[in-house]
């Protein structure tokens, strides 16, 4: 969702801004604008649409200085304007940017107002800038300002200030929502994304919560919550700048799609140089939180709950434990039964999705402390919060819609499972070894599914015309069954729904006729002849359907049965195997129908807001 970048320097940062804020559009937003200190005193241009427009428009007018800010919102409080957009301006001398959402934004607003603070946005972001220069109007300097206004603030924030009367400072401040800071030469940068600055710098700060930051040209002063001063780790990022770029592809979606032989593979990479499951892989004191757990909670949204719903059947299969999934917006509001001894996964690409940290949040308090994170983003908000981490390491992940993230998540529960199995005394060293074959053979299997990639880009154009789709699955395909679908909805724009095969006759397959496309998830497995019972059932109600099978499944092709066949079955990792076609299909069905894959309409890619 909304993006922040900040730049003071000895050079013009006007284009380190533009570009900045460019790497942050995979985030989703509605509205761009910049605001600088220059000699004329603050300048800002705003523009609703992309960046690309508010970029011209500030060529336009000429903007250069050596300090500024900027940022991306995605509408909350007020709508898609102009004047809703940031960064927002108090008394033409302050412009501040924010991330996140302030809960007494109204109190304050009425406060304000009896102080003779006019308002020119509905925003919540708009009380917070006026609070500063309120503080400052009564003679504190910037940081100082920041400070006192941020402990009358409710809710999340991260936020960046400039004032032209301090044409050498700019300064920030973190509250649930992600903000660092970037350490350059001579030159220091904020941002809410290390891809937003990682052309001028790799080293950053992470700032925590309740901190504040004084940025100057050689300095970087933070502060705690208590505003006393406080020196933090400087990390070196590895994002790298190819990850950012698109290279010789038209989307980063299909980028991403065809990365996963390389993610996959360096996300199994430690396992493999130690050629065994270890709780170590979870971090230095796994084993003691992992051993003698009685169940798993696993709490997530979007695909990545997808990737949870796959891992109950590796879990409870494997170890032997009982395994609950829920949708991070669900479980924090429900009167839910704790289990100390109950492990707690989250799973969260971003690591920072506010559902998610909440069900954390929730979960620890109800006395769960065993906490683990899977997570892409190093150093992000959940794995923060979480006692254990295991980073999956697809690389920047840009397309809204998840691919990369999703199978390297689903090769990371799927080294839980092998573990807990393994600390549970239910894996023998034969067993352990056939999981690492399969593992070892993974990348392989997808680059595989990838080669099926013409024979998938004919079905996209029978599926580019219809309006509706059905997607099957049974036992650990049904989950891939639900990530089709929800692929192909939120890129292409066609209604998709999923359902576990067996539940077809429960209502679904009044829906079929020849204008519906079924989409069957087929491998050969234990319940492949159910599936093909299912199959039957479509067929003799005229229904059209396109099966995913693999090479032993024995699927007879007719004019109503289309088949493409992975080329060999996966084992207990097939349902990585066949999230490939699936991500495919929904790929080449949105280009057919010209949609915008990166950018689907109304959606974001990180979710800061409930
Ligand atoms: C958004 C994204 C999805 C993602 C979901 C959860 O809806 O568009 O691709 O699966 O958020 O995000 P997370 O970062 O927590 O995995």
């Amino acid at each position: 969702m909304c993006g922040i970048v900040g730049a003071i320097a000895g050079r013009d940062v006007v284009p380190v801004l533009i570009e900045g804020l460019k790497r942050l559009e995979y985030r989703g937003y509605d509205s761009a604008g910049i605001a600088v200190v220059a000699d004329t005193g603050v300048r800002r241009v705003r523009r609703t649409g992309r960046v690309s427009e508010m970029e011209s428009a500030a060529a336009a007018e000429g903007f250069s200085a050596t300090l500024g800010i900027g940022h991306t919102r995605w509408a909350t409080h007020g709508g898609v304007t102009e004047d809703n957009a940031h960064p927002h301006i108090s008394h033409g001398e302050l412009a501040l940017v924010h991330n996140g959402i302030i809960e007494n934004h109204e109190a304050q607003r009425e406060r304000l107002r009896g102080l003779g603070y006019a308002f020119e946005s509905q925003t919540d972001t708009e009380v917070i800038a006026h609070l500063i220069h309120h503080y400052r109007a009564q003679g504190a300097d910037l940081v100082g300002a920041l400070q006192q206004a941020v402990r009358e603030l409710h809710g999340a924030y991260a936020i960046a200030v400039i004032d032209k009367r301090d044409p050498g400072t700019m300064v920030a401040a973190r509250m649930g929502c992600p903000l660092l800071v970037g350490l350059g030469d001579g030159e220091n940068f904020v941002a809410s994304d290390v891809s937003a600055i990682v052309s001028s710098t790799r080293r950053v700060i992470f700032l925590e919560e309740g901190d504040t930051a004084e940025l100057t040209r050689d300095a970087v002063r933070i502060f705690d919550a208590d505003g006393a001063p406080v020196e933090r780790e400087v990390h070196v990022s590895d994002v790298s700048l190819a990850s950012l770029e698109l290279g010789p592809y038209r989307h980063f979606m299909q980028k991403e799609i065809h990365e996963q032989p390389r993610a996959v593979a360096d996300t199994i990479e430690a396992l493999m140089d130690d050629n065994a499951f270890s709780a170590e892989l979870f971090g230095k004191d796994a084993a003691g939180v992992l051993e003698g757990i009685e169940a798993v909670q696993i709490l997530a949204c979007g695909t990545s709950y997808y990737a949870g719903l796959t891992a109950r059947y590796w879990i409870e299969a494997l170890a032997g434990l009982p395994c609950a999934v829920d949708i991070a917006s669900e479980y924090r509001y429900r009167q839910v039964v704790a289990n100390p001894k109950q492990l707690v996964v989250t799973i969260s690409q971003s690591g920072e999705t506010l559902d998610t940290m909440e069900a954390l949040k929730y979960a620890k308090s109800l006395g769960q402390s065993r906490t683990l994170s899977i997570c892409n983003v190093p150093e992000s908000a959940i794995p923060r919060a979480s006692r254990l981490v295991h980073y999956t390491r697809a690389g920047a992940e840009i397309g809204v819609a998840s691919t990369k993230a999703f199978t390297t998540q689903l090769v990371a529960l799927f080294t839980l499972a092998a573990t807990l199995a393994k600390l549970r005394g239910r894996l023998d060293a034969r067993q352990e070894d056939e999981l690492l074959e399969c593992l070892r053979h993974l990348p392989g299997s997808i680059q595989h599914a990838l080669n099926l990639e013409p024979q998938i880009v004919a079905w996209a154009e029978l599926f580019a015309p219809k309006d509706h789709a059905l997607f099957l699955g049974r036992g650990m395909h049904y989950p891939i069954a639900l990530e089709g679908a929800l692929k192909l909805k939120e890129i292409s724009y066609i209604h998709a729904e999923a359902y576990p095969a067996g539940e077809l006759k429960h209502g679904p397959l009044a829906l079929v006729d020849d204008a519906m496309p079924v989409v069957v998830i087929a491998p050969n497995d234990s319940l492949l002849e159910k599936v093909k019972s299912n199959i039957q059932e479509v067929r003799a109600r005229g229904g059209q359907m396109f099966v995913f099978a693999d090479a032993d499944s024995q699927f007879g092709e007719s004019e109503q049965v289309n088949v493409i066949r992975t080329p060999r079955h996966a084992g207990i990792l097939s349902p990585i195997v066949h999230a490939i076609p699936v991500q495919l299909l929904a790929y080449h069905a949105a280009l057919a129908r010209g949609t915008d894959v990166d950018k689907p309409r109304n959606l974001a890619k990180s979710v800061t807001v409930e």
